[in-house]
């Protein structure tokens, strides 16, 4: 028996020959869940000094000029998003390349597509958040899509709130974008590692 603990709980026992070269996956999950990582704790530090709605646009500038490595985390979190979508991105096209798709993982495919899904909406939500002309315009088209959808007003309302034109951020997409979505996608995240262990690992090619 090994050693009990944390660590030796997450390491696997057995790994099929192989699996662990980067040609199987290029690190491209790993690659997202550092990403991820990086932008949970670059978002934590954003948190202590971004306003939501009217003030959105002013408390960032202010984040950039006033706050010491300010503009630096905020950089971080905005890189690390645009790496996320990429990277997510390019994993499903190794995943398909792969054909890592097929049973017996395909609960972790489906899971896979939510995190792709959510990923998306997560950097389209953080851009409504910087405020500003460009995440009012943002906004606008977000909403006219997700109205053509059935019961579009409804879901329109519970996740723009109300944005002006000039400005994308409201209180509702900050509670989606910092509670809901990112809570889903951590949670989530674990559910997919779970399931490769589950599932045998990584297919190898
Ligand atoms: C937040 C986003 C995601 C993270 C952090 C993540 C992370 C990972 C990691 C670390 C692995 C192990 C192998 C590797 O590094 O490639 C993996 C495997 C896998 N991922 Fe993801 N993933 C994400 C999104 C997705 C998406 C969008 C899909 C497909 C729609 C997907 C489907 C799978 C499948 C099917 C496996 C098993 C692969 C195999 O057995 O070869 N994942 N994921």
């Amino acid at each position: 028996m090994g050693k009990p603990g944390f660590i030796q709980h997450i390491r696997p026992r057995q790994l099929k020959s192989g699996t662990l070269q980067l040609r199987n996956t290029f690190c491209l999950g790993g690659f997202s869940f550092l990403a991820f990582i990086l932008l949970t704790i670059s978002g934590v530090l954003l948190l202590f000094f971004y306003s939501p709605g009217e003030a959105a646009f002013s408390s960032l500038s202010e984040i950039d000029s006033a706050l010491p490595y300010g503009g630096l985390i905020r950089s971080l979190h905005f890189w690390a998003g645009q790496l996320m979508v990429v990277s997510v991105f390019l994993h499903m096209v190794r995943v398909v390349w792969s054909k890592a798709y097929k049973p017996l993982r395909e609960l972790n495919w489906v899971t896979g597509v939510m995190l792709f899904v959510l990923t998306v909406v997560l950097d389209y939500s953080g851009y409504l958040l910087r405020g500003g002309q460009e995440s009012g315009a943002a906004a606008s088209v977000g909403q006219t899509l997700v109205k053509t959808l059935p019961g579009g007003h409804f879901f329109s309302t519970i996740f723009f709130g109300q944005p002006s034109s000039l400005n994308g951020s409201t209180l509702n997409v900050f509670v989606w974008h910092v509670f809901i979505l990112a809570g889903i996608a951590g949670f989530l995240q674990i559910f997919h590692f779970w399931r490769i262990r589950k599932d045998g690992g990584v297919r190898p090619l």
